[in-house]
């Protein structure tokens, strides 16, 4: 492994740790916890921009807009099927965009956003949810950070 592989190892397995430091404390609202998630996120992985959760709204085949820490979206509702976003929540898959202009189905947030990466939530197999996140980076995202998502929404799971 590179030094490089290496502090990115690090840097991810402290931020696994700290998540699960957050999501076990009761005292805060899960809400609230979500945020310290999302504040966490963006402040220690300097490509990720906007850092968001979507959960399904009720019975309805729509997302709604969770806790986030960014700058704020019009899409704060967004029908299964549309968008990035809209797209996993049927897949039931993560969604890793390198370049959104060359998506067509792609629902834009801010002109400065060159990628993005969705991760869903699983809570007992069902697809509840995901963990969205923009990059003003182009091609910013590897497998590593698909495993890192993917352990942080198992975390999170527990707790939804
Ligand atoms: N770009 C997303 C919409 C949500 S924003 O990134 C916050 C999409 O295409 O689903």
């Amino acid at each position: 492994m590179d030094i490089f592989t290496k502090i990115i190892k690090m840097n991810f397995d402290y931020l696994k740790s700290k998540v699960t430091e957050i999501v076990s404390n009761a005292n805060e609202t899960v809400e609230n916890r979500l945020y310290q998630i999302c504040e966490l996120l963006e402040a220690n992985i300097p490509y990720y921009d906007w850092v968001g959760f979507y959960f399904r709204n009720g019975d309805k085949e729509e997302l709604k807009l969770g806790p986030y820490v960014g700058e704020p979206t019009d899409h704060t509702i967004i029908p299964f099927g549309q968008g990035i976003c809209g797209q996993v929540a049927v897949s039931n898959k993560n969604f890793v965009v390198p370049d959104v202009s060359a998506q067509d189905n792609y629902l834009a947030c801010s002109i400065s956003v060159k990628a993005e990466i969705v991760v869903p939530i699983f809570v007992n197999g069902h697809n509840i949810g995901q963990i969205d996140i923009d990059s003003k980076t182009t091609d910013p995202f590897s497998d590593k950070d698909e495993r890192f998502l993917e352990d942080i929404c198992e975390i999170i799971g527990k707790i939804l």
